[in-house]
């Protein structure tokens, strides 16, 4: 094993810090998080209150340009963002080209880095502002076209065109689910629920993925390739993809009786690498703020669309069981966002498989705006430094006499 006090005093100035437990990466006036208290405000404003009072697009200029727009600055996004959400007719192409089966975040993640090839303008970096705002609001306005269509691919339907008469959740949902011959009827209350999640994922500071967007964005790569990198940053179990294993983990709890202390003994134990999917955070250690309004609105989205849902029932009580028992308790394991944007997602048609993709679509503003303020402090390139622990110098052995 590696004895990590000795490496430290051994290596002089480098701090060690896997995982950056402790590491601040850069100065930001986007996201105030205080994981003691279970805080959470974009620019200053509770999130709960967003939540609440807000749409997405809202929010999104919040995080990307500091304030809440005028009535103006508002209509004139949506204004943008309904001018730019049609896409080259050659993405089909490239959709066209990915086997059926598919994972919808590779495909995101691939259409998002096309992007550089129709807008090659975005690779250089020495744009003026106003330049590098139109590849903002391109990217803004396509994602969800992308998303949609990565869905309508994994579900084997011909891709559906944006309808510029409708706000952006609910072109988004017509998208997703108009099927050839049947238009989606948009619901108030899916809208509704659905721009609750989006605003919810918007930004979290220095997560994993946001900090992948703003490293890879710091080599002045192109805003589309950086985001590109943060959705692959988001799709592993461990971050975006939770929510997917969150459901796929209520489901085997259900399929096999419903018997929840027998998961939460297995989560417990080191020989067994199996965790309670959806719980614990890297920051939030007496709640997640994010958690608590989805938690309540879960009740409310299913009453109000009369869907029961028997793995709503399953996750009340796997959590009201784990916040009982000492293990928990003691690392301060908390559910998180994910354990209950799931349910909702999954009450209101989303398929499990998209779940990690809808995660991308709403933390869309949050990478945006963490890219632009990393460009407008002009940070240098990203590039930890590391600890050598490997062999000294050696001879080389030809390969006859190894
Ligand atoms: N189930 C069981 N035990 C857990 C869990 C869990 N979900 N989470 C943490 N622990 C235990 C660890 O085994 C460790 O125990 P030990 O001290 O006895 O070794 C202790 O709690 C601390 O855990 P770490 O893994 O060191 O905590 P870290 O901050 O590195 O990880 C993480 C946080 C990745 C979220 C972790 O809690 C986890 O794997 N949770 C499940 C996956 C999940 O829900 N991810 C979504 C994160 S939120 C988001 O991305 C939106």
């Amino acid at each position: 094993a590696i004895d990590i006090s000795k490496l430290r005093a051994e290596s002089g100035l480098i701090t060690l810090d896997s995982g950056f437990k402790n590491t601040g990466s850069t100065a930001s006036s986007i996201t105030f998080l205080d994981g003691e208290k279970g805080i959470l405000r974009y620019r200053g404003y509770a999130i709960e209150e967003l939540a609440e009072k807000s749409s997405f697009l809202e929010v999104a200029h919040l995080l990307i340009y500091g304030e809440l727009p005028t009535a103006t600055e508002l209509e004139t996004l949506k204004g943008d963002v309904k001018k730019n959400q049609l896409v080259h007719e050659d993405v089909k192409t490239i959709l066209a080209g990915f086997p059926s089966n598919a994972h919808p975040m590779g495909v995101l993640s691939s259409l998002a880095t096309a992007q550089t090839a129709f807008f090659p303008e975005s690779l250089d970096p020495n744009r003026a502002a106003e330049k590098v705002d139109i590849t903002i609001r391109r990217l803004l306005a396509k994602l969800p076209t992308f998303v949609a269509w990565a869905h309508t691919k994994e579900a084997g339907m011909p891709p559906n065109y944006p309808d510029p008469s409708l706000d952006y959740v609910q072109n988004f949902l017509r998208m997703m689910f108009t099927v050839p011959g049947q238009e989606y009827e948009i619901d108030p209350i899916v809208t509704e629920a659905l721009e609750r999640i989006l605003i919810l994922h918007a930004d979290h500071e220095q997560n994993c993925s946001t900090s992948t967007v703003r490293i890879v964005g710091s080599s002045q790569a192109s805003l589309y390739a950086s985001v590109a990198a943060g959705i692959s940053a988001l799709w592993g179990p461990l971050h975006g993809g939770a929510n997917q294993a969150v459901i796929q983990m209520l489901e085997k709890i259900r399929e096999d009786g419903g018997d929840v202390q027998k998961y939460i003994e297995k989560a417990k134990d080191k020989n067994d690498p199996f965790r309670l999917m959806g719980f614990g955070h890297r920051v939030y250690k007496n709640f997640d703020p994010r958690a608590k309004i989805l938690k309540r609105n879960a009740d409310e989205v299913l009453n109000k669309l009369g869907v029961t849902d028997p793995v709503l029932d399953i996750a009340k009580t796997l959590e009201e069981t784990a916040l009982k028992d000492e293990y928990f308790i003691e690392r301060k394991l908390y559910p998180n966002v994910d354990f209950y944007s799931g349910i909702i997602m999954r009450a209101i048609g989303i398929p499990t498989v998209m779940f990690p993709v809808l995660f991308s679509m709403g933390r869309l503003p949050g990478w945006i705006a963490q890219w632009k303020e990393m460009r407008e402090h002009k940070e240098p390139i990203g590039r930890p430094r590391q600890v050598y622990v490997g062999e000294n110098l050696r001879p080389y052995v030809p390969v006859e006499k190894r």
